[in-house]
This record gives C-alpha cells, sequence and structure tokens, in this order.
C-alpha cells in the first residue's frame, strides 16, 4: 500500500470540510463531515443525518462508510473528519471507531479537525486498540 501524503490528507480535509455542510443536524447543530480515500484513489464523503427520535442519528463517519459500501467500495486508504462548530478538533465517537475498524487497516492515517489549522493526525489503530474478531466474516 502506499504512503498517503499530506497534500493528499491536505485535500482529504477539505472533502470533509465540504462534506459538512451537508450535515443534518436541527436538533445538535453540530454540522460534522467525513472523506474517505479508497484504495482506487476516488473520494466518498459523508455527513452526519440527525433524527427526531435522537437515538437513530447517523454519524458522518458511519454515513461516509456506509455511502462507501454501499456503492461497491471496501478498500479504504485514509479518513478525515471535520467539525467546524467546535472550537478544536473532535475524534470520532466509540461506536464510529468499531465501525472504521471493520474496513481500515490499523495503520491507516485519520485525521480530524475543527479546521484547517487546527488537525490531529492519528491512526485507526492508535483510536481503536486491541481490536479483535476480524475473522468472524467470512
Ligand atoms: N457526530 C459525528 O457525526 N461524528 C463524530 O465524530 C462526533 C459526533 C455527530 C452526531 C450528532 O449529530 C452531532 O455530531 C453531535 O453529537
Amino acid at each position: 500500500m502506499s504512503e498517503t501524503t499530506s497534500q493528499t490528507l491536505d485535500a482529504l480535509f477539505d472533502a470533509a470540510m465540504q462534506a459538512s455542510q451537508n450535515s443534518y443536524s436541527p436538533y445538535s447543530h453540530f454540522r460534522v463531515g467525513a472523506a474517505i480515500l479508497c484504495e482506487d484513489g476516488s473520494i466518498i464523503i459523508g455527513a452526519n443525518v440527525e433524527n427526531r427520535s435522537y437515538g437513530l442519528t447517523n454519524c458522518a463517519e458511519r454515513s461516509a462508510v456506509f455511502a462507501a459500501v454501499s456503492s461497491g467500495k471496501r478498500d479504504f486508504k485514509a479518513i478525515a473528519i471535520a467539525t467546524p462548530d467546535a472550537d478544536y478538533p473532535v475524534s470520532p465517537c466509540g461506536a464510529c471507531r468499531q465501525v472504521l475498524s471493520e474496513f481500515f487497516p490499523g495503520s491507516a492515517p485519520l485525521q480530524f479537525g475543527n479546521n484547517k489549522n487546527s488537525r490531529t493526525t492519528t491512526t485507526i489503530a492508535e483510536l481503536f486498540p486491541f481490536d479483535a474478531l476480524h475473522e468472524l466474516a467470512r
């Protein structure tokens, strides 16, 4: 797998920021956008989609994963998450960490930030240690 350059991560973060504009968040007023870089070079985006039955809310990261898988893509290289309404970089929730670990290699770069100048770069494995049970998938 080729290295994801910082320029590519910059472009991915821009796409995530762009995706946050599609957020449907009339309850929290907290927009989130995510952008996944697929192995084939394509970028798939997602936004958080809330519901008046609050627990049905889908986070941006999971929206992006489900959109990508639904369009036939399962090999992912990197993900960026943008939270423009926060004043610090907001990391993915626990549920999203589990879902991301289903498809991303542990070494995949994951970047989250509230703006271009306030970003944290880490990996899936760092965010979701002791990942297990991939062998159940057949
Ligand atoms: N949210 C995300 O979409 N991703 C995250 O990483 C954190 C939280 C959404 C869920 C809800 O719509 C809003 O942000 C506030 O929690």
